[in-house]
Order: C-alpha cells, then structure tokens, then sequence
C-alpha cells in the first residue's frame, strides 16, 4: 500500500489479537512499529518485528513518558491505531465499577491516547488515527449494552476528532469488525464451558460469509487506513464484517 514505507506507528493492545495482527501487517508494509499494553512481552514483539511498552492506558502519566521515548527512540509517530479494549458484558445490571472500568479503558484512554500522539502527528503534518469500534458500534445485541456504549462512543469520538484534526491534515477512522476467530473467542468458549465448534458454528451463521473473520483481514483494513491509499478517507467507519449488518 502506497505511502507506508518508514511510518511510525503505536498501537494501544498491541499485544491482544488484532492489535498484534495490525503490527505484523504494518511492518510488513515496512512501518516501524510500537505495540502498547498493560501486558509486557517483548519476545512477542520481537517476533513480528515491532518495539514493545508497557503502557496502562488508564494512566495518563504512563502514556505521556511512553509516546515521548516512542518519538526520542524511533521518531514522531503519525499513525495512532486504538485498539485496547476491556470487555465487560452487562446490560442493565451493570455497577458503577463496570461503568467505570469500561469507560476508563475503552473510551477515556483512547482519548488520552490521541492527546498524546497528535502534538507528534501535528509537527510531522500529517496522521491517520484508527480507532477500532465494531459491528457492536451499530446495533444492540443481547447483554452487551456496556461494551456496545463504548463501541458506540467511539464513532462519535472519530467523527469529533476527524472535524478538530482535518485542518492538520490529520485523518480519523473507525475499523468496526463482525466477530473474528481470536483466542479470546477460544478461551470465553472454554472458561463458560462451551463446544468451540458449536460456538463456532452460530457465529459464523451470523456473517454472510459464513465464517467468522481472520485476524490477519483486520490487520489489512488497517494497513489500508493507515496508508495514503486511503487519503480521502476521514470521518468515516470502515466495517469489516463478513456482511453481519447487511443481514
Ligand atoms: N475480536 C473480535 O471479534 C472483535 C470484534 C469487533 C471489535 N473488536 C475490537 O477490536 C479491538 C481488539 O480486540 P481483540 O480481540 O484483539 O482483544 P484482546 O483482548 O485480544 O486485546 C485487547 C488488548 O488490550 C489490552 N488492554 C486492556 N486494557 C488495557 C489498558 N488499560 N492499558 C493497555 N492495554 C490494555 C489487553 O492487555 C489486550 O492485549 C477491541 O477494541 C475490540 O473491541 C474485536
């Protein structure tokens, strides 16, 4: 994809499914790449070729000395992909600890996040910010109104910021994806006691396609809003999904 070649790039869940998808994708593009995540691996990092913090995104000092060692080590970064989540599932029973948490991570830390890296993206020129939302951002789906708020919450950040940041030249998408085979579908499977296969099966149902989507179709719709492929793209929500909202 044109215009990837030496970007600098951070993504917040690098370490999650589709952050680490999204990093191997950029580095093959030719991106130098640093994962964020509350977890610390350098060795997964390494593997796919991108540079490894421990960041909490909750924490605004933790981020602030993170994206300025990004900009001392590697350079200003001018792509911001967020990808960290936290997935509480709850409907109106939810506490105001499960609001708290929620909103801590999937909402106030992506903003935090942008805080951070735009100053970098401004004195560069340029920046494409990618923050993932989901089919989850569309429609209501059961016990899920937690997480479906913050995907929601999301759009509307990206069409907020893409209006602030359009005059620095700085883009602002959504990436929302159906349901893709990832380990946390694997492992939810296995700590509620269920058939992977059979889950596996009523997922895919729900798509078009038939299937559930693969990791590494994430990490190429990234790739691609992340490039100048994608120059006349801000505002706007890229849905990834198998055909889950056509239905
Ligand atoms: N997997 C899917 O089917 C799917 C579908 C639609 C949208 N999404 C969205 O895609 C994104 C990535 O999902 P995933 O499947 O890779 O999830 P994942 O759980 O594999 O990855 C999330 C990562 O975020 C990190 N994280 C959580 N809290 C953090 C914090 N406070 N500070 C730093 N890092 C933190 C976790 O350590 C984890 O590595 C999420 O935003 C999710 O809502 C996923």
């Amino acid at each position: 994809m044109r215009g990837l070649k030496d970007k600098i790039v951070i993504i917040t869940g690098g370490l999650g499914d589709l952050g680490y998808a999204s990093g191997k994708r950029l580095v093959e593009e030719g991106c130098h790449v640093a994962l964020f995540d509350q977890k610390a691996d350098l060795e997964k990092a390494k593997a796919i070729g991108c540079q490894s913090w421990q960041v909490d995104i909750t924490d605004e000092a933790q981020i602030e000395k993170a994206c300025l060692e990004v900009k001392e080590k590697i350079g200003p970064a001018t792509v911001l992909v967020n990808s960290a989540a936290i997935f509480i599932l709850k409907s109106i029973d939810a506490t105001p600890e499960d609001w708290d948490k929620m909103t801590r991570v999937n909402i106030r830390g992506a903003s935090l996040m942008a805080k951070h890296v735009v100053p970098q993206m401004k004195e560069a020129g340029h920046g494409s910010i990618i923050n993932f939302s989901s089919v989850s951002g569309f429609v209501g789906q059961p016990n899920f109104s937690t997480y479906t708020a913050t995907k929601f919450a999301l759009r509307g950040l990206t069409r907020g910021w893409a209006t602030d940041l359009s005059e620095f030249n700085i883009r602002v998408n959504t990436i929302c994806p159906g349901y893709i085979y990832t380990s946390a579908f694997v492992n939810s499977c296995k700590d509620l006691g269920l058939d992977i296969e059979e889950e596996n099966k009523k997922a895919s149902a729900m798509h078009l396609l038939g299937r559930q989507g693969k990791t590494e179709e994430i990490g190429s719709a990234v790739a691609f809003l992340a490039s100048d492929d994608a120059s006349f793209m801000t505002g706007s929500d890229m849905v990834v999904d198998g055909g889950y909202l056509a239905r």
